[in-house]
Order: structure tokens, then sequence, then C-alpha cells
């Protein structure tokens, strides 16, 4: 699948299973957003959530000056829904954000799917000011027990795949070190291993469908739907392992900016998305102060 393939299948993947991914956490022992959330808490000016889906950082991150920003309307209409906001509509491969005025960028379960990739990080970059943090929660690949990995043989043999076609894999075990090529100062990098119940064929099926497998054909999704839901049980665990990494833009890298980093789009593009909690933001933030985020440095 290329790229633009790539692209439309995720736009209408996301549109018509808006908050999808915040749906399957809430199938775990205890929420991934929680951990990622941890770090950011403390830092001062905004935080951006890039590709924010439905925004469940949001609830997270109560005391933070916050912004989501997503492609998919669905997506979006469902975080407004829920109450999140300000939402902005954008891609993160040109973010319409001026350049060094953001504290924080929290990126949940989004590096290893957003293309181009470089751009992705490059923009992140550029809209962070000097010392600014990047967290970012990505699927893992490693830490599972034997059991843990018959289990996932399991669902992907029910799919009838062993693999999931992601554009950037390396953004997931290999985060940190493709952060430290992209001029981050990576400041920790943690597994950790949550467990989701599988109590339900609801809850299978949910699973299943929350994968991204472009390939799978009606036919196979409902037959793999069918031997999931047979499969569910109460009491039925399936181990998720995920990485935290934390980042930072060095100072040294102050005012440059990178081609195709989107640099020349701030103020584009922005079509702003209502949302009972906040009004929206057009240009989006001039108003993050300087300061080192505290507690982490
Ligand atoms: C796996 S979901 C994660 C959503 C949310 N961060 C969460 O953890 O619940 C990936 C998100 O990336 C968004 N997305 C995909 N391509 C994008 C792009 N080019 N620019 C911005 N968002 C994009 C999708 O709409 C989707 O909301």
């Amino acid at each position: 699948m290329d790229e633009r393939d790539w692209r439309r299948y995720l736009s209408a993947y996301h549109d018509s299973r808006p908050g999808i991914t915040e749906r399957l956490f809430q199938l775990a022992d205890t929420s991934p957003y929680a951990w990622l959330a941890g770090p950011l808490r403390a830092v001062p000016g905004t935080v951006l959530d890039l590709a924010c889906g439905s925004a469940p950082t949001r609830d997270f991150l109560p005391g933070n000056d916050w912004v989501g920003i997503d492609l998919s309307q669905g997506e979006l209409a469902e975080a407004a829904r829920r109450g999140r906001g300000p939402l902005v509509r954008a891609s993160a491969d040109a973010l319409p954000v001026a350049s060094g005025t953001i504290g924080a960028v929290c990126a949940a379960m989004c590096l290893p799917v957003l293309t181009p990739l470089p751009q992705v990080l490059g923009g992140i970059r550029r809209v962070l000011r000097p010392g600014g943090m990047l967290a970012a929660l990505v699927p893992a690949q490693s830490g599972l027990s034997v059991s843990g990995l018959l289990g996932w043989a399991r669902v992907m043999s029910a799919l009838g795949t062993m693999r999931q076609p992601w554009p950037n894999p390396q953004a997931r075990d290999g985060l940190a070190a493709l952060l430290r090529t992209a001029g981050f100062r990576v400041y920790s990098d943690e597994r950790r291993i949550f467990t989701l119940a599988l109590d339900s064929p609801d809850a299978a099926a949910l699973l299943g469908d929350a994968l991204y497998l472009p390939d799978l054909t009606p036919r196979r999704t409902e037959h793999a739907r069918r031997t999931l839901a047979g499969w569910a049980r109460p009491g039925r665990r399936l181990p998720l392992p995920l990485r935290l990494v934390v980042a930072e833009r060095p100072a040294d890298h102050a005012g440059q900016e990178h081609v195709g980093s989107g640099a020349h789009q701030t103020g584009a593009h922005v079509r702003p998305h209502r949302s009972r909690r906040g009004a929206p933001r057009a240009g989006l933030p001039r108003c993050c102060g300087s300061r080192r985020p505290g507690g982490w440095s």
C-alpha cells in the first residue's frame, strides 16, 4: 500500500470508528493515557495533542493549557461530543502552529501510523519551544511472555494475518533511537505491560477492529469476529505492551527550521472545530512561556 492509499485508508477508518483507540484502552487494567499524562502535567505552556483522536488525554490534563489536532472529522466530532477542546482540524505533517510556541507535544498511539514521519517529527521539533517536551506513547512488540505471545498469535491467526502493515514500524521499540536521529534529546524510554480484559464477544470484536488491517476482506472480518467472540470469556486477558518515550527539543535547535516541517504553513489550513469546553483558536498559541519544564530535566 503506498502512502496515498494508506492516508486514504486511515482517514476512512477513523471517520467510521471515532474514539476506537480510547474504547480499546478502556479494556485495560489501568489507563495508558494516565501514564502518558504524568510527565506532561508540570510542563509550562500549551500541550499540543498531536493526532488527538477523541482527545482522551484532555481529561488527564485538566490543569494544562491544551489543544488537540487531528485530521479526522469523525474523531474531532467525537472529541467535541465528549466536551473536549479546543480542537483544530489539521494534518500532523503541516501543523498550523507558530514555530517555538508549544510547551509540550503529546503523541498518543500515532507516530507509527503518521506519514511522512520525517516531516511529522520535523514539525513537532519546529513548534516546540527550546527545551519543550515530546511525550510519545506507542505500541511495543517486545516484552511479551510466552503465554502473551500465544494469545496474540491466536488473535492474529483469527484475523488471518501475522503482521500489521503500518508505515513506520521503527517508531515502536525503536522510537527513542529514531527521535535521537531526528535531533531530540531522549530523557526516558520505558515499557509497561497493560492487560486487556476480553470478557465478552463485544470486547474481542473491538480488539479485532482496532488493529489497522487494511487488507482484511469483509468475509475474513466476519469470520474473525465469530472466532474471537468464541474465544472471549470472563477472565480472558491479553497483555498489551506499550512504550512511553519522553524527549526534549534541545535549546541549540532554537530558531532552526527544516524543509518539509510545515514551517511555512503557519496559520494556513486551520479549520477550528467547536467544542463545549473551549473556544477554537485559529493560528494557535502565541501564549507559551519560555521556561524549561519543571521536574524532569
Ligand atoms: C491510533 S489513533 C490515536 C488517537 C488518540 N491519540 C488516542 O490515543 O486515542 C491515530 C489518530 O491519528 C489521526 N491521524 C491520522 N493521520 C493523521 C494526520 N495526517 N494528521 C493528523 N491526525 C492524523 C487519526 O484520525 C486518529 O485519530
